[in-house]
């Protein structure tokens, strides 16, 4: 199967061609840059070198896949004409999460360029939406820090275990802003140090009250605080929600740890783990470990999550999505263990 990445010099990007050049199914056949167009993807990138590709100012040749790496609205500006062409997509940018064209232009501040594709996108979150991903022409990847919380509170959330009151506290490594130089992601400026930012409203909120209103029938309150951390990569996200009584009898850790189980039994790359996780399980692999536990000095849930963001938070989970809409086994490419230490 021959597929397309459009900007592949992001960190998204260049991590998808990582992870395909595993894909047995899988010929790399375009990929494009801007600011590097012209330029052989080895020279950008060194460690990319035995992919042996040209990077391109616009995709070439014949596709039967193509995954957008660019950012929000550039990116459904670049996939509509290949979506026209009856090209199946995976869009790793924000603009085909929300299903509302007004709640996008609210959280970013621009015109939705094309509206009409909100209905038909996919949430691409394999462990909430796999039968509609198989069949999908356009899926729309979650964003990091949603996977790393929706993954968190979906069992405690379908389950009916706790009060529609949730707080989300995020950590992230700084790959998660991406590529582009900016002042706050100077080495000077992040080392030895951690900062919380977005308290006005983080764009990544949206999607994660769909995601779990879309489970509880209703969207519940969430409070979600987000913070930059001295690392490359990682997503630690400890959540917290008041327990209902009763709480369908998960009032132990040990029952909650089972009920998160069988949640997500039929799921490869969730495991609910018998201790904390931690960031380093996750450095260079698909998978969300979660670690779900019951304060009973309280009586709050409290889950503890991690991912590596550019891979289930991103490049991985694409390519986990597009095992599902080609029909290839989930796991495809994704079976890599966590890199330590
Ligand atoms: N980083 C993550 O952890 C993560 C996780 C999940 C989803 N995402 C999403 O994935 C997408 C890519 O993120 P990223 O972190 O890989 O970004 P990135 O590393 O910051 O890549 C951005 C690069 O894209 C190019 N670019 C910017 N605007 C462009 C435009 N209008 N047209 C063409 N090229 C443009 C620029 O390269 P040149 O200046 O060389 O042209 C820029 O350096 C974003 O939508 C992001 O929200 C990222």
């Amino acid at each position: 199967m021959k597929v397309g990445i459009i900007n592949v010099t992001g960190y998204a990007g260049a991590e998808l061609a990582r992870i395909l050049y595993q894909h047995p199914e899988v010929e790399i056949a375009s990929v494009t840059g801007r600011s590097a167009a012209g330029q052989k993807l080895g020279d950008v990138f060194p460690h990319l070198s035995p992919l042996g590709l040209t990077i391109t100012p616009d995709l070439e040749g014949s596709l039967d896949l193509v995954f957008s790496a660019l950012p929000h609205k550039a990116s459904a500006e670049a996939v509509i004409p290949v979506l026209e062409q009856g090209v199946k997509v995976v869009d790793i940018s924000a603009d085909f999460r929300l299903k509302q064209a007004a709640e996008y232009q609210m959280w970013y501040g621009v015109q939705h360029p094309a509206p009409s594709y909100l209905e038909e996108a996919v949430y691409g979150l394999t462990e909430l939406h796999r039968e509609d991903i198989r069949s999908a022409r356009l899926v729309a990847n979650p964003g990091c820090y949603p996977t790393s919380a929706i993954l968190a509170m979906a069992p405690a959330v379908k389950l009916g275990l706790i009060e529609p009151d949730i707080i989300i506290d995020s950590k992230s490594g700084v790959s998660g802003a991406g590529r582009g130089l900016s002042l706050g992601a100077h080495f000077s400026e992040v080392n030895e140090n951690v900062m919380a930012y977005a308290l006005e409203g983080h764009r990544h909120l949206p999607e994660i009250t769909q995601e779990l209103g879309e489970l509880a029938g209703k969207a519940p309150a969430v409070t979600f605080l987000t913070h930059l951390i001295p690392m490359t990569r990682g997503i630690l996200s400890t959540c917290y929600a008041k327990l209902r009584d009763g709480a369908g009898g998960a009032k132990t850790s040990q029952r909650l740890q089972e009920l998160y189980r069988e949640f997500y039994a039929d799921h490869p790359f969730v495991t609910v783990t018998g201790k904390p996780p931690q960031t380093k399980q996750t450095l260079g692999n698909n998978w969300c470990l979660l670690h779900p536990v019951v304060d009973t000095r309280t009586g709050r849930l409290i889950v503890i999550s991690c991912i590596d963001n550019l891979v289930k938070g991103a490049a991985g989970q694409a390519v986990q999505n597009m095992n599902l809409m080609c029909g290839f086994p989930e796991d495809t490419a994704l079976r890599a263990l966590a890199v330590y230490p």
